[in-house]
């Protein structure tokens, strides 16, 4: 017969005692042979009590007052449920009909709103209110240049195609030319210059009539019924040919 060694003996006793919250008999001491749950329960201050009985101690905590009122108030009834189990759809309808205004954000006024934050910011102001250059923005646009071919003749030819001493403009706004003012014919074609004139005098001027042009000439883009692609030749163009161009693009 196998001898059983005494402190294997010992050891599975104290495990069935630990098992069966019994407490442990005087020949094995809590404290040596479960030191750590000696230290867990400082709470309930009985060295010998088994784990177990430690959880099913725990206090119960009152529910708080916000926990009480969503465990008693009256639950969502079945077909607002079915309801709202239709918002993703709805969602995804509502998100397709924001994609229209897209379309027309890439226009003309969207192109001309980049060129001039690109080309004309740096002097005359990110929101048009002056700097190297005139300000444009409080409607000062259009007292300058009430006809918008003038304002592309202007901005086609710059100060030095114009003339320094040379009036431009609105004759009651009196405007010399004092030099400083690019010319742009060579660096943006039709279509851009078009469309940074249509953004200050839509945007800085609050022109309702450069608005509906812009809307105007973005359809006639999008059917391909006009190609502005050319440029307008700084030398040679004159404010009759620019109001031609803007008569048949509307
Ligand atoms: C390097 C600075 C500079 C840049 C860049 C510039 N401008 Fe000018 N702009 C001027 C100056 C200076 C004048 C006045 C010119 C003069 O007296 O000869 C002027 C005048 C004007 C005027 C006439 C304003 C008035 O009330 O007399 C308009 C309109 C204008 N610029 C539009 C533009 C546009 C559009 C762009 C961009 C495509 C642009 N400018 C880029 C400096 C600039």
């Amino acid at each position: 017969m196998v001898e059983i060694p005494e402190h294997l003996l010992q050891r599975s006793k104290s495990a069935r005692e630990r098992l069966t919250g019994q407490t442990p008999s005087t020949d094995s001491p809590s404290e040596a042979v479960e030191p750590q749950e000696a230290a867990q329960s400082v709470e309930t201050n009985s060295p010998s009590e088994t784990p177990t009985k430690q959880i099913e101690e725990i206090p119960v905590v009152e529910d708080a007052p916000y926990v009480n009122a969503a465990k008693t108030r009256n639950k969502i009834p079945w077909w607002a449920a079915s309801a709202l189990l239709c918002l993703p759809i709805w969602a995804v309808i509502y998100v397709g009909t924001l994609e229209r205004p897209a379309v027309e954000a890439t226009g003309v006024l969207q192109h001309g709103a980049e060129i001039y934050a690109q080309r004309c910011a740096s002097c005359h102001g990110a929101n048009g209110g002056g700097g190297a250059g005139y300000k444009l923005a409080d409607g000062e646009v259009l007292v300058t240049f009430p006809q918008m071919e003038d304002m592309v003749e202007w901005i086609t030819k710059g100060s030095d195609g114009f003339g320094v001493g040379n009036s431009y403009g609105s004759p009651e706004r009196g405007r010399v030319v004092a030099g400083g003012m690019p010319a742009f014919g060579d660096v943006l074609n039709a279509e851009e210059i078009i469309s940074v004139v249509l953004h200050e005098r839509a945007v800085f001027g609050n022109s309702e009539e450069a608005e509906i042009y812009a809307e105007e000439l973005d359809h006639m883009i999008e059917a391909g019924e006009i190609d502005l692609d050319m440029y307008f030749d700084a030398e040679s163009v004159t404010t009759s040919e620019i109001a031609s161009i803007i008569e048949n693009t509307h």
